[in-house]
């Protein structure tokens, strides 16, 4: 139904969370998901088959860009979503997982050197889809944010500034987040669930999330 693509040429600014954060409360919320992670690390898929504890989801390690776009094709066939996972150096498998995706989204934390690599993943994301003569909404997602920093204030008007499309949603710097990879949960109460429900809501409100089923949560 939909192929969102979390991408950014730099590394670290929180591509596998937000897939893991995202995955794990669609697959809550009674969605049909499938991931593929395009990191040769394995991050996402190892997560998802060692240490994940909530509903299954599909989880394929592909790293060939030779493979991933026929994958992709052949799983938003029978899944609700199809979330990328890819490397973060601007890889080819990386540039197909954009090319095949109805939206791709860029996280970058609030330091200068994630705002350039975001703009430069943001202008490559629209040249493919140039490229491939496609409409590809590409929006930014700001993580490991402190709230009300000069920082975050200054990142904020340099994405607006850059005219790069963000989300309003945002997620916060907090050790809940940082244990997604070791405890196999995502947060489910308080200040971070709350953030959760927000980009969910919000991913939805702009179509780029099928609406819930509603099995276990909104
Ligand atoms: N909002 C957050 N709060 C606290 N820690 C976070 C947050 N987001 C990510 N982290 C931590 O930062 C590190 C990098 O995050 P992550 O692996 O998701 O980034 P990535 O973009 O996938 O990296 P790579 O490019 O290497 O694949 C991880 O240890 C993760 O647990
Ligand atoms: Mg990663």
């Amino acid at each position: 139904m939909a192929i969102l693509t979390v991408a950014s040429f730099k590394g670290g600014p929180g591509k596998t969370t937000i897939c893991q954060i995202i995955a794990a409360r669609c697959v809550a919320d009674g969605l049909v998901v499938s991931v593929i992670d395009a990191d040769p690390t394995k991050a996402m898929s190892n997560w998802c088959h060692d240490t994940y504890e909530g509903k299954p989801f599909s989880c394929t390690a592909e790293t060939s860009e030779r493979s991933i776009a026929d994958l992709a094709i052949g799983l938003d066939e029978k899944s609700d979503l199809v979330l990328i996972d890819t490397a973060g150096f601007g890889n080819l498998a990386a540039a197909v997982a954009m090319t095949v995706a109805d939206h791709i989204l860029v996280p970058l934390t609030a330091g200068a050197a994630d705002l350039n690599q975001a703009e430069e993943t943001i202008k490559q994301a629209r040249g493919l889809a140039a490229a491939a003569r496609r409409k590809i909404d590409v929006r930014a997602i700001m993580n490991r944010l402190s709230l009300k920093t000069n920082l975050t204030k200054h990142a904020e008007r340099e994405l607006l500034e850059a005219g790069i499309p963000t989300l309003k949603s945002t997620i916060s710097h907090r050790t809940s987040y940082g244990e997604i990879s070791y405890s196999g949960t995502i947060p489910k109460k308080g200040a971070a669930e709350k953030e959760i429900a927000e980009l969910i809501r919000e991913l939805r409100e702009i179509s780029w999330l099928p609406k819930a089923t509603g099995q276990e949560s909104q």
